[in-house]
């Protein structure tokens, strides 16, 4: 299936991969295309990236959604037969609403928004942001508002943090040393409470200015404010991990031509599999291309070279530090060639791969973005 076929055909479209190979670069490109082709799409963003929500004509991205003005698709002579609209997850406003949901009662559903641990837990356990994520996309997903949401997803050291973001965030709150707070708390005397809240600060000094008593009691209404939770929390958090394995839901893989990045999508993709999950394509983004050789030998180009360069730069460098520059450029194609066909090769006839070239500049505007998703949507 060519990855417009993707985006025609599914509700869910989610990039993944490893940090800094362009995953919302290729996220916005691919919401640009389906929007210019007809639907109504929503960009779920998790970077605060300005350059992105500058391409999208935004002054930021925010966490309530913004319409991208059909005007700025006409000056860039583009046209948008359907609708875009962007937004940024707000990790902790997923996590609030969440409480909010399955608290049994409004008193019950305070006392967590209030404790102190939650804010730290909800703002800054690692994997929150992935599981948040997650649950954003269960969420919007029966939105009849949208016919296609692209989520951007986290820059994760690892893209495999992500499929097992819910079930790590359950097992951190269900955890024995949560549970061993409680005890303490439940079981031991008031007087016990001062030498373990010392301890216990001392390893989550991230949790702010609190001590001792203060300390376990944050710690004990946080843990009876979960357990309150802990019945739907759990459901909901295999309800999420099943949305992931919908038919609906599409997965992009995003890698540059690093061989070590795309080792890592490579490993991601089997992952996917192993887990039922759809890998619908592979982007290969930030291609190097092979450019010929120019011929720069002639004194009219020389001349025309010499307009560009810095004064400071000899007539008779150029030519040595143009050919050193290129040189350098077409080791570098040949290298990222290498590794295109060798994935094309491996992974070729299963899954759709794409190639998006390394521009030379950043993708910093609407028509930059609907390049790059004219090079994602190119029939192969
Ligand atoms: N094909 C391209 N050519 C040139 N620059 C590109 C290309 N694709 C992305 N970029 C630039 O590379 C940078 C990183 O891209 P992007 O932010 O999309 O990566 P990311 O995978 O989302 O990163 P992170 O893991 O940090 O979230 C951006 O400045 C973007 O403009
Ligand atoms: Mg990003």
């Amino acid at each position: 299936m060519s990855l417009a076929e993707v985006l025609g055909s599914h509700r869910v479209v989610v990039t993944v991969g490893s940090g800094g190979v362009g995953k919302t670069t290729t996220a916005a490109a691919m919401a640009v295309h389906a929007a210019m082709d007809g639907r109504k799409v929503l960009c779920l963003t998790i970077d605060p990236a300005r350059r992105l929500a500058n391409s999208l004509g935004l002054d930021e991205m925010t966490t309530s959604e913004q319409d991208v003005p059909s005007s700025l698709f006409e000056t860039h002579g583009l046209q948008c037969k359907g609708s875009l609209s962007a937004m940024m997850l707000d990790t902790k406003r997923t996590f609030d609403d969440l409480v909010a949901r399955h608290a049994s009662s409004e008193e019950a559903r305070d006392r967590i928004l209030n404790n102190q641990i939650y804010k730290y837990v909800a703002s800054s356990l690692a994997g929150t942001q992935e599981y948040m994520a997650m649950e954003k996309l269960h969420e919007v997903r029966k939105d009849p508002t949208w016919d296609l949401v692209v989520l951007d997803t986290p820059p994760t050291a690892s893209a495999l943090d992500f499929l097992t973001a819910p079930e790590r965030l359950i097992d951190a709150i269900d955890s024995p040393a949560m549970r061993w707070f409680l005890q303490v708390f439940e079981g031991a005397g008031k007087e016990a409470f001062g030498l373990v809240g010392r301890g216990a600060t001392v390893l989550l000094r991230g949790i702010g200015k609190i001590t001792g008593i203060e300390f376990l009691e944050q710690v004990a209404e946080f843990v009876s404010g979960i357990n309150d939770l802990f019945g739907g929390f759990k459901e909901r958090a295999e309800q999420v991990s099943d949305a992931l394995r919908s038919p609906e839901v599409a997965f992009v893989l995003v890698t540059s031509p690093n061989p070590l990045a795309i080792g890592e999508a490579r490993f991601f993709s089997d992952k996917l599999q192993e887990a039922g999950m759809k890998r619908e394509a592979i982007i290969i983004n930030q291609v190097h291309t092979l450019i010929p050789e120019p011929n720069i030998s002639s004194e009219a180009q020389v001349a025309e070279l010499r307009m560009v360069l810095p004064e400071s730069l000899d007539a008779a460098d150029i030519h040595p530090r143009l050919s050193e520059a290129l040189k350098l450029e077409r080791r570098w194609a040949v290298a990222d060639r290498t590794e295109v066909e060798r994935l094309n090769e491996q992974v070729g006839a299963e899954t759709h791969i794409v190639e998006v070239p390394a521009f030379d500049e950043d993708v910093h505007d609407l028509a930059a973005l609907a390049k790059v998703a004219s090079y994602l949507t190119m029939a192969s």
